[in-house]
């Protein structure tokens, strides 16, 4: 949400701002501005809408100069418009901010501003910002010090990037909450809500840490702490190239991603077991028998995507470590008053590891005096710098707002936790333990081998299914959580109402919306619950559903209830998900491509949600 990018040093500052902003949209935004210094005078363009117009509104009125700053916003306060763009003026255009967050005392701040005789030209919280600068400023404070004073006043969340005409030679950037890393250049300098933004000029950056702030020179990087106090940090060098943050080829990053997903597999299974094989070894776990001996429950925490994978984690805990599994979304389990403590291990999955959400029932385990485990893939980010312990999914980075790769890569990392906890605790024996870990080796191929063969199938399905209205998503166990995956992607990228029910469910309500031609997408994985699922679509075809099933090779038998079979390679039961949710992501892409949506920036969505 929102995303923010800075530049200061010797070239001209507008392309590249404009170009961070395009390798930030992926964020999800509806408007974009920027704000370039040149000989004392600070100029804005923002305009409503894509970056492309902001392009073309820089032709019109071009603008130039060696510091700037740009931003793509994601409407909170006020509706996407031109004065609600960033960035926004102090009331002499002397300070120009761009925010990202929520400053959740701005209508009190606000009216002191107002009483002071400030004049605000947006409905916007940020807004706010640039004028309190300007107060802590006019009253004799130097630019680094009136911000500081702000950060000290403002309550909430931000991500702060500040230009003012008196120094010309510096930006001053702010975080808490908000994600946003300074770039280490030579004889030039950045700041970034995330590194695509500026990759092609640098991979070092120093991560801001929460309250902290800079001083950017072209030469020169300062940190402090909210108090003023210098802080240092190590240089983090990112590994991934510029080649991964672009399309290479395909025709949507979605569709990248997914393809990827062979290698981000394997890569998570990499290193991961001792070298005798018998053992997991999670880096970054200190999780021992010990510590999992003082734990009688287990709460999961995530939001969306992430929280279906987490909730795979919950059905394979509770089955193979018998310990109580609790899976929550964390805009719930936030203000519930959960019933945790000290014995209490809760695991918070996050692709972008900045869900505000998320974060925030992080911060209440935490609080609660419980062990956070942070299943997390953008390092170095909020969640897993507050997680006690870390496992990273390695997926790279995830472009698209749909999230595909990131789930998968999240769901292995449920089957290594289940196995390391399962070990730990005597709950597996080492005959099932090579079995499952043989079956997780063959994933890589098998996802291959979907993608290889299956596509042209399912783009039948999809030729076949697309003036569908409602579809279902139905299944049982680890089949029900994959068809709430599928249904998921189908509504963002489709835009196509779809529920994802229990199996068994259906008949206490839903099944009175079936008729004549309603899709039912059923999951039929779980060969224990093969035939249970396999009843329940008899039911729904009895009334009228088209029914698609996804199931494993072998067993042909849910050709006689279903109208079309998408079939899996074998493998264990507790490893369907992965290779189950492959084709529901291909049905929901092509769905999406053939009725001609914007597949990687869905409307109304962002990449990574900071407000609440
Ligand atoms: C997935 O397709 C979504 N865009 C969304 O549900 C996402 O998974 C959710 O917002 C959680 O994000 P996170 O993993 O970055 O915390």
């Amino acid at each position: 949400m929102c995303g923010i990018v800075g530049y200061i040093g010797a070239q001209n500052s507008v392309p590249v701002l404009i170009n961070g902003l395009e390798s930030l949209e992926y964020r999800g935004y509806d408007s974009a501005g920027v704000a370039v210094l040149s000989e004392g005078v600070i100029n804005i363009r923002k305009t409503k809408g894509k970056v492309a117009n902001l392009r073309d509104l820089l032709l019109e009125q071009p603008a130039a100069g060696n510091a700037g700053i740009g931003h793509t916003r994601w409407a909170t306060h006020g509706a996407p418009s031109d004065e609600n763009a960033h960035p926004h003026f102090s009331n002499d255009d002397k300070i120009a901010v761009v925010h990202n967050g929520i400053i959740e005392n701005y209508q009190e701040l606000k009216a002191r501003l107002q009483e002071k005789g400030y004049v605000f030209h947006s409905d916007t919280d940020t807004e706010t910002v640039a004028h309190l600068i300007d107060d802590f400023y006019k009253q004799g404070n130097d630019l680094l010090e009136s911000v500081r004073k702000t950060l000290n006043v403002i309550e909430g969340s931000y991500a702060l990037g500040v230009l003012c005409t008196d120094y010309p030679d510096q930006i001053i950037a702010a975080r808490k909450e908000s994600p946003l890393i300074v770039g280490i250049g030579k004889g030039e300098n950045f700041i970034a809500s995330d590194i695509p933004a500026i990759l092609k000029y640098t991979k070092d950056a120093y991560i801001l840490g929460d309250k902290e702030f800079a001083l950017i020179k072209a030469d020169e990087i300062k940190i402090y702490d909210i108090d003023g106090n210098e802080v240092h940090h190590d240089v983090y060098t990112y590994s991934w190239d510029v080649e991964a943050a672009q399309k290479n080829g395909y025709d949507h990053f979605m569709l990248k991603e997914i393809y990827e997903q062979p290698k981000v597999v394997s890569d998570n299974l990499a290193r991961r077991f001792s070298e005798d094989g018998k053992h997991i070894e999670l880096d970054g776990i200190k999780l021992g028998k010990a510590e999992l001996e003082n734990i009688n429950q287990i709460y999961i925490v995530a939001c969306g995507t992430a929280y279906y994978a987490g909730l795979v984690g919950k059905y394979l805990l509770e089955r193979m470590v018998r310990i109580p599994v609790n899976a929550e979304v964390a805009s719930e389990f936030r203000y519930k008053d959960p019933l945790i403590d000290e014995h209490t291990l809760v695991i918070v999955v996050s692709q972008s590891g900045e869900t505000a959400d998320t974060h925030s029932a992080l911060k209440l385990a935490k609080a609660k005096g419980s062990r956070v485990l942070g299943v997390v893939n953008a390092v170095g980010s909020s969640i897993a710098r507050d997680s006690d312990d870390v496992l990273y999914t390695l997926a790279g980075f995830e472009i698209a707002v749909a999230s595909t790769k990131a789930f998968s890569a999240q769901v292995i990392a449920m089957y290594l936790i289940t196995l390391h906890i399962a070990q730990e605790l005597g709950t597996l024996d080492e005959k099932n333990f090579v079995e499952i870990k043989n079956a997780l080796m063959k994933l890589p191929s098998q996802i291959n081998d979907i993608l290889t063969k299956a596509v042209p199938a399912i783009r039948g399905f999809v030729d076949k299914y697309i003036g569908s209205k409602n579809v279902f998503y139905v299944g049982r166990g680890l089949d029900y959580v994959v068809g709430m995956e599928g249904s998921l992607k189908l509504k963002e990228i489709a835009y196509l109402h779809s529920e994802p029910y229990a199996a068994g469910e259906l008949k206490h309500g839903p099944i009175a919306l079936i008729e004549s031609a309603t899709l039912v997408v059923g999951v039929v994985t779980q060969e224990a619950l093969f035939d249970k699922t396999k009843s329940n679509l008899q039911e729904v075809k009895a009334r009228g559903a088209k029914v698609l099933a996804i199931a494993m090779q072998g067993n042909t038998s849910i050709e006689e209830v279903a109208d079309d079979v998408i079939y899996i390679p074998r493998t264990h039961w507790m490893l369907t998900s992965v290779l189950a949710n492959i084709p529901q992501q291909l049905f929901a892409y092509y769905m999406a491509l053939g009725l001609g949506e914007d597949i990687d920036k869905p409307r109304n969505l962002a990449k990574s949600v900071t407000v609440e």
